[in-house]
């Protein structure tokens, strides 16, 4: 199969075009319209879009903001009808190629058509089976210059691309392999233990505990231990970030032997938690899968983190590590087990 670097060519520089800069603008401006909206948008992926006229400048910007609700392109085209600006669209940015079959919502390639512009980039082809090579292929055979993010010669590009990559990552893994994309949360102290001082449930900072939180935040389930449990008394919610409205997770809990009191669970339910205390973690992952989970985050203590690393369960690894010196910033590192993909 070919892939979206050899398969569309930037637009010819001869067309009339928006800069390159302001194509990467567009691709930068999309990608944060969509990250607000990373864990609110299961079983779609989150995706963003911006309309830029013949000059380049930003008419407007989408998002995909939950399934049934408008697919980015539409919610863009929409915003520039609302202002008055749908005559002026030339270029339309996608994180995502347009879909190109009727779903829950109407084919976004069919209201590209509808609409003037006259050039469409996108970050990444749709790994949809349905769709695949679909959307930018109609585009193109409709006459609309077709570019792949891969393609635009801009420095930023790669870390653009991989960007939109990332977006849609669990969404790709959940509809090819039908289980969860497995995101590790980890935080080590000044001497690369990951247990709290006595007393007290956590070591890290201040932003470090907002990062946590807005990792919840993007995630359909958070997966812990027993021991962790027993150990720290874990809420689990989103507090120190502001959370989609109405969401509710799952949280899946590892007890071979029983050890998490009844109080705990009511407690977590009480929270809104669909709360699932399993043994097994192969088939807790297959579960979640089948429950429409596509991003999980692990909290949980060396235990579980041990056996999940030797399983090899894991798609993405953040470490965070306390500061040597009190004052100073932790240390986030991000690893992904594929590589940059
Ligand atoms: N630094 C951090 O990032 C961090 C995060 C969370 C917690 N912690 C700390 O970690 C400590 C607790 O550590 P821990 O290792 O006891 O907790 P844990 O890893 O959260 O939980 C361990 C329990 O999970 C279950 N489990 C583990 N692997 C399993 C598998 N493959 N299949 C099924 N069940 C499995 C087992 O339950 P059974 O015993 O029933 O078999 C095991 O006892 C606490 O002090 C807590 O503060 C640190």
């Amino acid at each position: 199969m070919t892939t979206c670097r050899s398969t569309f060519a930037t637009p010819a520089a001869t067309a009339v075009q928006p800069q390159t800069t302001a194509i990467a603008d567009a691709f930068r401006l999309a990608l944060g319209c969509a990250e607000a909206f990373v864990g609110a948008t299961a079983p779609n992926p989150p995706v963003g879009c911006a309309l830029l006229d013949a000059g380049g400048q930003v008419l407007a910007c989408g998002a995909h903001a939950r399934a049934a609700k408008a697919h980015a392109e539409a919610a863009a085209l929409d915003a520039c009808h609302r202002a008055g600006t749908f005559g002026r669209i030339h270029t339309l940015v996608v994180t995502l190629e347009p879909c190109n079959h009727t779903g829950r919502t109407p084919p976004c390639v069919d209201a590209i058509l509808a609409s003037p512009a006259r050039a469409v980039w996108f970050g990444v082809r749709d790994p949809n089976a349905e769709v695949l090579g679909g959307g930018a292929e109609r585009l193109l055979a409709a006459g609309l210059e077709v570019g792949a993010l891969g393609a635009l010669p801009h420095p930023d590009a790669a870390d653009l691309a991989h960007a939109a990559w990332r977006l849609i990552a669990p969404f790709r893994k959940w509809k090819q392999t039908g289980r969860p994309w497995i995101t590790v949360k980890q935080a080590l102290d000044a001497s690369g233990g990951m247990i709290p001082p006595a007393g007290r449930t956590t070591f890290t900072s201040q932003d470090s505990l907002i990062l946590a939180h807005r990792l919840r935040r993007r995630a359909d389930a958070i997966i812990t231990g027993s021991g962790c449990v027993l150990a720290d008394d874990p809420a689990f919610t989103v507090r120190h970030a502001q959370d989609h409205t109405g969401k509710h997770r799952i949280l899946a809990i590892l007890d071979r032997r029983g050890r998490v009191p009844s109080a705990y669970i009511e407690a977590a339910q009480a929270r809104g938690f669909d709360v699932r205390v399993r043994s097994d973690l192969n088939a807790l992952l297959a579960e979640l899968g089948a429950a429409g989970v596509m991003e999980a985050l692990v909290e949980a203590g060396p235990t579980l983190l041990s056996a999940i690393a030797e399983a090899g369960f894991w798609d993405e690894h953040i470490v965070i590590r306390q500061a040597p010196t009190p004052g100073l910033p932790d240390a986030v590192e991000r690893r992904l087990r594929m590589g940059d993909a």
